[in-house]
């Protein structure tokens, strides 16, 4: 048996599955994010860790045949999180997480750095963890002064598993302190943030082993061990793992909390001028490229908290087919904007509102702006020559079938949806665990999920989609103008 762990923004997931993958149970637990200020995004890591105790104590309760059979666990996690530690291993201030804007003026500067972009194969987003550092150490140098470790939020649940200092290539790509190439830490990046070597945690594939659960959580679980704990994942990379996303031409596109849309690469080809994102994968020698754009669901949750009906509400309104674009238009920039644009200034916007409109056409423009931005995404990687002939479609969006008959015509590409909801970011994580435990054949753990339907664009109004595209990119600039 083993255990994926999805370290979350707004909870933790936790999968237990068989050595074949199939899954055998679920726990999830959520906790809060804090916004102290205006950009800021912020959590306590010891939610994560008690979000964990719940999960593994509700599997333990529901299964207790197979928990006992554990042999390993794999941890995904929200990237970027800078969750500081000091030489006892005791947390310094709340983590600050990937969708904190704060440290833009940090970001900027380390990006003007020469050398950085070209080691790290990267736009320093403010939203990275090099240039959180920066901003600590110019506004809490009492702190900056104490920091002994630096760990992605996932690394700081493997230390509470294990008692070790280790990150995974995948997850550590997103702090702008490793050179992507050469998947290791990076002298001169970390010279740039005023960082050093032994601040870093040890580096480890994703697949393979990454620590040993330690003693007294064994006993407390009743196990007798060993368990090991698998390098794990950022989440997109997990997520790819989850959805057999392993080479050139193959992808996915989320609709969660932000949106992404990821390609995989067999090699190292950046291009951080367009805003594309260039990681390392999960596993050894592979890469993937990802547009991220910072609010996709979010941006119909915060339509929802605004017009105090449900998401699922608003979506039913909406019909299963598409039948043209609305006149309405939304720049979906709630929290700023990553690719394309990278403008953590820029504010969302509403353009065309009719007084006949009501909740359902906002709605619909919502998920639109969102498809939009997206469509973005596509076409910076498309730029880096990047082809993608399909996408697997994931993420609670996918529930509206509108979104995705929209999202399949904006993007032009056919969308697959997988059978069973099950896979993602946690199950990724339980792959990885099971490589890490027997070192099977990746192509053996890591296959593509069942798709249970295609959803093609709709290729009779392409050309209105289009159209009201080019309108929306022709808004950016002009609302960037007056609003920033
Ligand atoms: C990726 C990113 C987000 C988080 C969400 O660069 O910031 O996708 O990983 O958890």
């Amino acid at each position: 048996m083993y255990l994926g762990l999805d370290v979350g923004t707004s909870g933790l997931r936790a999968l237990l599955v068989d050595g074949s993958g199939a899954v055998v149970g679920e726990a999830e637990a959520s906790y809060p994010v804090a916004h102290p200020a205006p950009g800021w995004s912020e959590q306590d890591p010891a939610d994560w860790i008690a979000a964990c105790e719940a999960t593994i104590a509700h599997l333990r309760a529901d299964h207790p045949k197979a928990f006992a059979a554990l042999r390993g666990i794999g941890l995904s996690g929200q990237m970027h999180g800078a969750t500081l530690l000091d030489a006892e291993g005791a947390i310094l201030r709340p983590c600050i997480l990937w969708n904190d804007t704060r440290s833009y003026a940090e970001a900027q500067a380390l990006d003007a750095t020469p050398g950085v972009r070209e080691r790290s194969g990267n736009i320093v987003f403010p939203g990275f963890t090099a240039p959180k550092l920066a901003w600590v150490a110019r506004h809490e140098p009492e702190v900056f002064d104490r920091v002994a470790k630096v760990l992605l939020p996932k690394d700081y649940v493997r230390h509470w598993l294990t008692g070790d200092f280790i990150g995974d290539m995948s997850d550590c790509a997103g702090t702008s302190w490793l050179d992507t190439g050469t998947r290791d830490w990076s002298e001169t990046l970390l010279a740039a943030g005023g960082m050093r070597r032994d601040q870093m945690p040890d580096l480890v594939e994703g697949s393979a082993p990454g620590g040993q659960v330690r003693g007294a959580l064994l006993s407390a679980w009743g196990l007798s061990g060993p368990v090991v704990v698998a390098g794990g994942a950022g989440d997109n990379a997990a997520a790819a793992c989850g959805a057999g996303c392993f080479r050139d031409g193959q992808g996915f596109v989320s609709l969660g909390t932000s949106g992404v849309l990821l390609a995989a690469k067999d090699s190292y080809a950046p291009d951080p001028a367009s805003a594309v994102h260039t990681f390392c994968h999960a596993v050894p020698d592979t890469w993937y490229q990802m547009g991220v754009i910072l609010a996709a669901t979010d941006c119909l949750n915060w339509l929802s908290r605004t017009l105090r009906r449900e998401p699922g509400e608003l979506a039913s309104r909406l019909p299963d087919s598409v039948t043209g674009p609305s006149p309405i238009l939304f720049l979906p920039y709630l929290s700023g904007e990553r690719t394309p644009h990278n403008d953590s200034a820029i504010r969302a916007t509403f353009a065309g509102i009719d007084i006949a409109d009501g909740p359902a056409e906002l709605t619909q423009s919502v998920m639109e702006g969102v498809a939009f931005a997206l469509r973005d995404c596509h076409e910076a990687l498309k730029g880096t020559g990047t082809t993608l002939p399909s996408l697997l479609a994931v993420g609670g969006g996918t529930r509206s079938r509108f979104w995705v008959e929209t999202l399949a015509t904006v993007l032009n590409l056919p969308l697959d949806l997988p059978a069973k909801g099950e896979f993602g970011a946690a199950l990724g994580a339980a792959r990885l665990a099971i490589a890490a435990d027997t070192g099977d054949p990746l192509s053996e753990i890591m296959g593509a999920p069942e798709i249970s339907h295609t959803i093609d664009p709709r290729a009779d109004l392409a050309p209105a989609y289009d159209e009201a595209y080019a309108r929306y990119r022709a808004l950016y600039p002009q609302m960037k103008a007056i609003l920033t």
